[in-house]
C-alpha cells in the first residue's frame, strides 16, 4: 500500500469508528468499540504496522499522519464516555429518583465484646476500676505467685502453653490481681477481663481460647459477706432480679475458702432441662477470700486487709443470655452467625 493510500484508509477507519461511537448506548458497547478499532488486534492498530512495509524515507511522516488519526479517535472516544455517563447520572425517564437508597452492610459489635462491655459496665456501677494485663504471661504471676507453685496438683488440669521456660499464655485472668497489688498499696477494687488459654479439647464447651472477667476487692475488713452480696447483686444487675444464686464449696490453691457460684439456670428456672444438664443450676464462677499467702507475695499484710476474688467466664455467660449452645460457634468468625446479635 502506499502511504497516500495509508492515510486515506486510516481516515475513513477513523470516521467510520466516530460515527459508530456516537451511538453506542451504554460504556460496555464503547468499550467493545474500542477494542476493535484501537485494541492490539484493531482495524487501526493494524493499518499502522503496514507503516513498517513503506520505504524508509516515506515512513515518518506516515507514521506521524497515522498516530495523530489515531490519537484523535482515542480523544472522541474518551468524550463520547464521558459523555455517556453525564447522561447515565441526569435524572430521567426510566430512572426514579424517589427509590430508597441501598442500604451499605454495617457490622456490629461481637456478642463477646457486647456482654464484657456490660459485664464491665455492672462492675463499674460497683465501684470496680478495669484493669487489663498480658496474655503472654510469666509463670511467676500465673501461678507462683498464686499460691500455685511447680508441684501442686492443682497445675496439672491448668499445664498450659508454654513459650519458654517460665513464660506461659496465661490460663485465667488472675495473675492481673497480682499485677495491679504489685502496683498500689491497697484499697484494690478492679476487674479485669480477657482472653485465657488451656490445653483442653475443644468441645461444645470447652476451648483453648477462651474469656474471663477477674474480680479483685481488698480492704480492711472485707468478709465473705461482702463477696456475696457484691456478686449476688452482679447476678441480679446481669440475669434479672428474678435470678437466684448459690454459693457451693469448691477449691483454688488462691483462694480460701473457695466457692462456685451457680445462678438458677435460665432455661428451666430450676425444674431441669437440657442447658443446665438437669441439674437446675449453672455455674458461673469461681470465687473466694484471697488467701494469705497471696496478699504476702505483694507485700500486702493479710492481719491488715483482707479480700475477695472471683473469676468469671465470659464464653459461658454468653452461651447462656443468647442461648447458644457450642462454643466454638463464638470464634468461626460465621457471619450468618454472628449477623443475629
Ligand atoms: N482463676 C480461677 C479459674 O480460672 C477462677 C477464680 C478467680 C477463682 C478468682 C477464685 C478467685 O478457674
Amino acid at each position: 500500500m502506499s502511504s497516500e493510500r495509508l492515510r486515506a484508509k486510516a481516515e475513513e477507519i477513523a470516521s467510520r469508528a466516530g460515527r459508530e461511537a456516537d451511538s453506542c448506548a451504554s460504556a460496555q458497547e464503547l468499550d467493545a468499540l474500542r477494542v476493535r478499532y484501537l485494541g492490539r488486534k484493531g482495524e487501526l492498530t493494524a493499518l499502522l504496522r503496514e507503516v513498517g512495509t513503506l520505504a524508509p524515507e516515506a515512513r515518518r511522516a506516515a507514521g506521524d499522519a497515522l498516530n495523530r488519526v489515531k490519537e484523535e479517535l482515542a480523544a472522541r472516544l474518551t468524550v463520547a464516555a464521558s459523555a455517556l455517563a453525564e447522561e447515565r447520572a441526569a435524572p430521567g425517564p426510566g430512572r426514579d429518583l424517589t427509590l430508597p437508597g441501598r442500604r451499605p452492610p454495617v457490622g456490629r459489635v461481637h456478642p463477646l465484646t457486647q456482654t464484657t462491655l456490660e459485664l464491665l459496665d455492672v462492675f463499674r456501677h460497683l465501684g470496680f476500676a478495669v484493669h487489663e494485663g498480658p496474655e503472654v504471661e510469666l509463670e511467676y504471676y500465673n501461678f507462683e505467685a498464686l499460691n500455685t507453685p511447680a508441684w501442686h496438683p492443682s497445675r496439672d488440669e491448668q499445664d498450659s502453653f508454654y513459650l519458654a521456660p517460665g513464660v506461659v499464655l496465661r490460663t485465667h485472668t488472675s495473675p492481673v490481681q497480682i499485677r495491679v497489688m504489685e502496683r498500689q498499696p491497697p484499697p484494690v477494687r478492679m476487674v479485669a477481663p480477657g482472653r485465657c488459654y488451656r490445653r483442653d479439647n475443644p468441645d461444645a464447651t470447652h476451648a483453648v481460647m477462651f474469656h474471663q472477667i477477674e474480680g479483685l476487692y481488698v480492704d480492711r475488713g472485707v468478709t465473705f459477706g461482702d463477696l456475696r452480696g457484691t456478686l449476688e447483686e452482679f447476678a441480679r444487675e446481669t440475669f434479672g432480679t428474678a435470678t437466684r444464686a448459690r454459693f457451693r464449696p469448691s477449691y483454688f490453691p488462691f483462694t480460701e475458702p473457695s466457692a462456685e457460684m451457680d445462678i438458677l439456670c435460665v432455661g428451666c428456672r430450676g425444674e431441669g432441662c437440657r442447658m443446665c444438664g438437669h441439674a437446675g443450676w449453672l455455674e458461673v464462677m469461681g470465687c473466694g477470700m484471697v488467701h494469705p499467702a497471696v496478699l504476702r507475695a505483694v507485700r500486702y499484710d493479710p492481719e491488715e486487709v483482707s479480700g475477695f476474688a472471683f473469676g468469671l467466664g465470659i464464653d459461658r455467660v454468653t452461651m447462656l443470655r443468647y442461648r447458644i449452645d457450642d462454643i466454638r460457634l463464638l470464634t468461626e468468625n460465621d457471619i450468618l452467625f454472628l449477623d443475629q446479635f
